[in-house]
């Protein structure tokens, strides 16, 4: 890892902790924390290779696997897949920099990368990650990334990534739920297309 991330840089101490611990409150006072996981399982057969980009704590891996997907979740920071083995089991957990990603087994149908990983990474590699993660999944599969809209990674800038990567915009909306995406929408979710071989 030549620059660290933003996630490492840009936040406080004890902000992993203080992570894990908001989304263990959450999932205790009944929350509902399944939106991503309910949107990929959707876009994909039962029984497909994901890879959970970024995945933290586990939450959205960690649902995909109970809904019979097979995942994998790849993180840079230990304590959080720390976290991620205690509370959401199931998945192959692995730490890694997404930028710099080399995973040696099968491909993978489709990469979620949900939370904001895309604002939290180095500034200046997140072309990069683009480029490592489609190198992991099948031709013509999908990658969806959903972030707030930010000036450390405006969405212009993401678009040029993307083409620069050789990737297809397939669908942008607004949220999880599928809502419309606007020019005043402070949050996108983005469905990139693999190229086919
Ligand atoms: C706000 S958290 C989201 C975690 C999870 N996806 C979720 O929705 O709960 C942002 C995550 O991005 C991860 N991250 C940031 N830069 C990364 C990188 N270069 N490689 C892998 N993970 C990275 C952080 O470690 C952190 O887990």
């Amino acid at each position: 890892m030549t620059t660290p991330p933003r996630w490492f840089t840009d936040t406080k101490e004890g902000h992993s902790q203080w992570y894990i611990e908001r989304f263990r409150t959450m999932a205790a006072d009944g929350a509902d924390l399944d939106g991503e996981a309910r949107l990929i399982d959707a876009m994909v057969p039962i029984g497909s290779r994901i890879l959970d980009a970024g995945c933290g704590p586990g939450r959205v891996g960690g649902e995909l696997h109970l809904r019979g997907h097979r995942v994998v979740g790849v993180d840079v920071d230990p304590e959080l897949l720390a976290a991620a083995e205690a509370d959401h089991p199931g998945p192959r957990y692995l730490v890694g920099d997404l930028s710099t990603l080399e995973i040696d087994e099968d491909p993978f149908d489709i990469v979620v990368c949900a939370g904001n990983v895309m604002v939290f990474v180095a500034a200046g590699s997140e072309g990069d990650v683009l480029r490592r993660l489609a190198e992991h999944v099948r031709p013509g599969g999908r990658m969806v990334f959903g972030f707030r809209r930010s000036e450390e990674y405006p969405y212009e800038s993401f678009d040029a990534d993307i083409a620069a990567a050789g990737l297809t915009l397939d669908q942008r909306f607004g949220t999880w739920e599928l809502d419309p995406f606007t020019d005043e929408s402070d949050f996108a979710v983005s469905v990139l297309r693999v190229p086919n071989a």
